[in-house]
């Protein structure tokens, strides 16, 4: 099912506008991730898409389907929420089973519909066991397998890895994009996690103040922000980021240049006859393959993660790959015409 937001907008009783200007569409059969920092609107979007918000303004279609005022009950729609919310006396399989059983599904196909499903999340070792005695991950497979009990058109998850430990995190959100492949669903993410949903999903929305900041292929994000906002939401070690003031006389910048970012694989070893950027090398840390240089230039700390071989303490030059290297105006907004 794809779905597509025409100019909505959301104002809460309170008349704060909170949601501005939405527009965008979400393909059939991806998974799409909303990401961004806390109150940037997630969770609000998810809503509308459910219909457990309804758009102040603006035009909210399913396929061809204009489901602007349809409730969340006739949108059909499968949601994940961070708090699983199993019920405790049910058993997994009770749990998995429940929405069809309010459906008034047969008991015999709603618990061969229940084990199918149970087999798909990869918990069908566990259908007796009451959501206690279960694990965490375990707990938000049976969330997932009774979200898609009704086979819905689209399944929803609101941050439905936050309550997870790291390690856990990783192999569920693994799974998520195998069940979302297996499936074939269109699916829609919520995190604020950027490197979660850089390693899940075919699309990001990147949300801020309840407006998209940009919404791009995980790769195009990082390798080409559209603003300042974005440039250092993605991407870790974060991007470095210099006062153009002080990279006046190494880069060619446009007139209205502020900042200037530089990922930290694009600082490299000064060769040829590139401009030398003069740095002095503070420290080196290694986290197992990884190994972060860090040199100061100019009163700013920059980190490369390139294989430099640099000492600690000794003065050394640096160019940029300027294809790792953004300018942006006093406002955050991207400015081309870059060159050395
Ligand atoms: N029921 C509500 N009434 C009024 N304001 C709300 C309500 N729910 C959320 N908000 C506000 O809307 C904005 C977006 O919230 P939300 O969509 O929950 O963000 P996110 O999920 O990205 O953290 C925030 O400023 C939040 O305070
Ligand atoms: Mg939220």
């Amino acid at each position: 099912m794809e779905v597509s937001f025409k100019h909505v907008t959301l104002t809460y009783d309170n008349g704060v506008e909170v949601l501005h200007d939405m527009d965008f569409v979400i393909p059939d059969g991806q998974l799409v991730a909303l990401l961004g920092p806390s109150g940037g609107g997630k969770s609000t979007t998810l809503n509308l898409i459910s219909g457990l918000l309804h758009a102040t303004t603006g035009e909210i279609d399913f396929d061809d389907v204009n489901v602007t005022d349809k409730d969340a009950l006739q949108r059909g729609v499968g949601m994940v929420f961070q708090n699983y919310a199993l019920y405790p006396h049910m058993t997994v399989l009770e749990n998995i089973a429940f929405p069809l059983k309010m459906a008034k599904v047969s008991k015999a196909e709603r618990n061969a519909r229940a084990a199918e499903l149970a087999k798909l999340v990869r918990i069908d070792d566990q259908l007796n066991k009451k959501p206690a005695a279960l694990s965490g991950g375990q707990q938000q497979r049976v969330a997932i397998a009774r979200a898609l009990a009704k086979n819905p058109s689209i399944l929803l998850l609101d941050e439905p890895l936050s309550n997870l430990d790291a390690r856990l995190r990783v192999e569920m959100r693994e799974e998520i994009r195998r069940i979302q492949q297996e499936t074939g669903i269109t699916t829609i993410f919520v995190t604020h996690d950027q490197s979660e949903a850089m390693h899940v999903a075919d699309k990001i929305m990147v949300l801020q103040d309840g407006r998209i900041q940009q919404y791009a292929a995980p790769q195009d994000l990082y390798s080409n922000p559209a603003n300042r906002f974005v440039a250092r939401f993605i991407g870790e070690p974060v991007i470095n980021e210099i006062e153009a003031e002080s990279v006046k006389d190494l880069l060619k910048l446009p007139a209205s240049a502020k900042y200037v970012g530089i990922r930290p694989e694009a600082i490299l070893a000064h060769s040829g006859r590139n401009k030398k950027v003069p740095v002095k090398i503070t420290n080196v840390s290694s986290f197992g393959r990884d190994r972060n240089i860090l040199m100061e230039f100019n009163g700013t700390e920059l980190v490369s993660t390139n294989e430099l071989d640099f000492e600690v303490g000794k003065n050394e030059h640096v160019n940029f790959d300027l294809r790792g290297v953004f300018v942006f105006d006093e406002d955050g907004n991207r400015l081309e015409g870059l060159a050395k």
